[in-house]
């Protein structure tokens, strides 16, 4: 397989982009052209629909397709006993596993088979709690094959957060693990699957695949064995099935994601669009080769994963490697050691895995062969200079282009990266966008930030139109979509971050501008996390802004008023109510939205009409004891001095 549209050059790219934007339905209709479709679109007209207002966007409507036969069926000639996916697991020791595109396809279609056989129907909201095993990939695709709309869920959620993104989705189906390892941990899925269905009416089966043979209960008429399943399958020597007709602006799948209201909502992403430009993107960005070796570390749970492990990669006839683990273990080593094992090409990962390895120092690199490395990658996070330059020297030994992929999971994949070894790279910011992305940055007002020749401006990061990646909606609810995303600028995307500009056009990303904080690479609101601590018996309010944190990017600050039966504990040490808030916070959300930092405070700075200085209290946690800005309109300004005598 060849990329036709893959770029070679600064000069091709800067054609590329100026085309995309002089005529976006003609420059996608020529890429789209290099899939497969069942039926394609009536006309150019048909390509590209879009009204941000609504907002409405639909890119191929009417055009007929089903992305596995993109992802799997269209390689077999040239590529079936190809590596689609290399698995290595999360004990060192325990064989790592080959899956051929050929057996790739073959088990995608079994598996789709079974989910057939229980019921599962075009347009059924099929809930995936896995770890990273090639079966999340295989259900990932079958759902895909037979339409039905998946939605995988991170395995560090707990089981709250899981029944409220059923409830929301209205899921029917449940496609789980026994148990997932990660590190030192065995994490108990199915059991976790079982508490967040007490209650629930909608989910119909259970599909449990057996990884650590932690001892599960199995519900008489609901659950049953993934193995088993495939098993009646494999006797009857079925190893085809047909590909569901999707229309292009079908559903394809719901990621659920934090923002700075309310519960987390479900973005949707439909079939067409969104496998054009993760594929168009992977082949650019990371200026994949064929024959290489893609390792992208992030698990599927989250959109780097769908995007650069899954429906990417496999929609190019990569080899996309999937690792089960974390970097440090057994030691710090593991990321080293897989890429010598497997020669790997691109190597993938977040900000918060560099500085956390680079905190190891330079021993775990030793010995380990990396000279198969080409191309470095980083998303999640802005990536600070320092961590830069040590992925630059150690990892790709000065000789590997690293790629600062800026997106989100509304975005699909990139929007604004540098292309590798094609267009410049610049540390810490993430360059140019993507051919069809109209970046701009506004202020306030929604005014384009112009700014003067030669000038680096900043404002507020936008999209003027579409690409075919953008979301379509949010689940069950387009007016939360609106106003999320396209209220706050008329005409325009809002993506939350704010950036600066060069005088050549490059980005750098600056950080969220709203509520939401990214800690490790993950996205978490503000007000998810203090609803969570206010369910705590005795917590009377609590408010949650970010700080800098070394390793994980931002930590998440509390300040929490308490008066519950146990208050006398706050003020000692305050350390078992600590304890009982974080347990409380691990069972509403799960452990990833732990606070780093818990302070007791008697009252929180507010304004006359009650609202929160947040502003003031994200100073004292960033450190800043003066210059806290303006006090004088508080209700109280004496709970100002309280609170940073109490700074933790
Ligand atoms: O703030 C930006 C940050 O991560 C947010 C998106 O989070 P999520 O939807 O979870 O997707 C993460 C993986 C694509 C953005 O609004 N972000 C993502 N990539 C970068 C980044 N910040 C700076 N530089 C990046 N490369």
């Amino acid at each position: 397989m060849s990329y036709p549209y893959q770029i070679k050059s600064f000069e091709e790219y800067k054609a590329a982009y100026q085309k995309s934007i002089e005529d976006p339905a003609g420059f996608w209709e020529d890429i789209a052209n290099h899939f497969t479709w069942k039926k394609k679109w009536a006309s150019k007209e048909d390509v590209l629909r879009w009204n941000f207002k609504e907002p409405t966007v639909e890119w191929f409507k009417g055009a007929k397709m089903n992305i596995t036969e993109n992802c799997l069926d269209r390689h077999l000639a040239e590529r079936g006993n190809q590596p689609a996916i290399i698995w290595e697991a999360n004990d060192p020791e325990y064989p790592s596993r080959i899956l051929t595109y050929k057996k790739l396809h073959e088990k995608v279609c079994q598996f789709a088979h079974v989910l057939k056989n229980n019921g599962v129907q075009k347009g059924d909201r099929v809930c995936i709690y896995m770890g990273m095993i090639p079966r999340l990939a295989i259900a990932v695709l079958a759902c895909a094959r037979i339409g039905a709309v998946h939605s995988v869920i991170f395995g560090g959620f707990s089981a709250q957060s899981i029944a409220d993104r059923l409830e929301d989705a209205q899921a029917t189906f449940i496609i789980t693990c026994d148990g997932a390892y990660r590190g030192a941990k065995d994490i108990p899925l199915k059991s976790v699957i079982d508490d967040a269905l007490i209650g629930n009416k909608t989910i119909k089966k259970v599909i449990v695949a057996t990884r650590t043979r932690t001892a599960v209960s199995m519900i008489k008429g609901r659950d049953v064995w993934w193995e088993d399943e495939v098993q009646h399958i494999e006797d009857k020597g079925i190893t085809y099935i047909e590909a569901e007709e999707m229309d292009a602006e079908d559903p394809l799948f719901i990621l659920y994601t934090s923002g700075s209201t309310g519960k987390p909502k479900g973005v949707v992403h439909t079939c067409g669009g969104y496998m054009i430009y993760a594929n168009y993107t992977f082949v650019n960005v990371f200026q994949y080769q064929p024959g290489q070796i893609h390792f992208c570390t992030a698990d599927v749970g989250w959109i780097t994963g769908h995007s650069y492990v899954v429906y990417g990669p496999l929609s190019a006839g990569a080899t996309t490697l999937m690792f089960e683990g974390v970097p440090t273990f057994p030691d710090a080593g593991r990321f080293w050691d897989i890429v010598d094992k497997f020669k790997v090409n691109i190597l993938y990962t977040a900000p918060t895995a560099i500085r956390s390895l680079m905190g190891f120092g330079l021993g775990p690199l030793q010995g380990k062969d990396l000279s198969s490395l080409k191309v470095l990658g980083t998303v999640g996070e802005p990536i600070n200079e320092e961590a830069w330059h040590w992925y630059d020297e150690n990892v790709g030994k000065k000789k590997c282009p690293i790629v600062d992929t800026w997106w989100q999971t509304e975005t699909g994949a990139c929007l604004i990266s540098n292309m590798a070894g094609i267009t410049p790279a610049k540390p810490s910011w993430a360059t140019l966008p993507m051919p069809g992305v109209q970046m701009v940055l506004v202020d306030e007002n929604g005014k384009e930030v112009e700014g003067e020749a030669g000038q680096t401006v900043s404002g507020n990061l936008c999209v003027k139109a579409p690409w075919p990646g953008i979301l379509r909606t949010t689940w069950g609810d387009h007016e939360r979509c609106r106003t999320n995303y396209f209220a706050t600028y008329d005409n325009m995307y809002f993506t939350g971050d704010g950036a600066l500009r060069d005088k050549d056009g490059n980005y750098r990303i600056t950080g969220r501008v709203d509520d939401v904080l990214n800690v490790s690479g993950h996205r978490i609101g503000t007000a998810e996390v203090e609803n969570a601590i206010n369910m705590h018996a005795g917590v009377v309010e609590s408010a949650v802004v970010g700080y800098p944190h070394e390793v994980k990017g931002q930590g998440i600050y509390a300040y929490v008023i308490y008066q519950g039966s146990h208050a006398q504990n706050t003020h000692g040490s305050g350390d078992l109510v600590r304890k009982d808030i974080l347990q409380t916070v691990t069972r509403m959300i799960g452990a990833i939205a732990k606070p780093d930092k818990i302070q007791f405070v008697s009252g929180l700075p507010k304004t006359r009409s009650g609202k929160i200085m947040r502003r003031i209290l994200r100073k004292i946690a960033e450190g800043e004891t003066e210059n806290l800005g303006d006090t004088s309109t508080l209700l109280d300004p004496a709970v100002v001095d309280e609170i940073l005598n109490g700074r933790i």
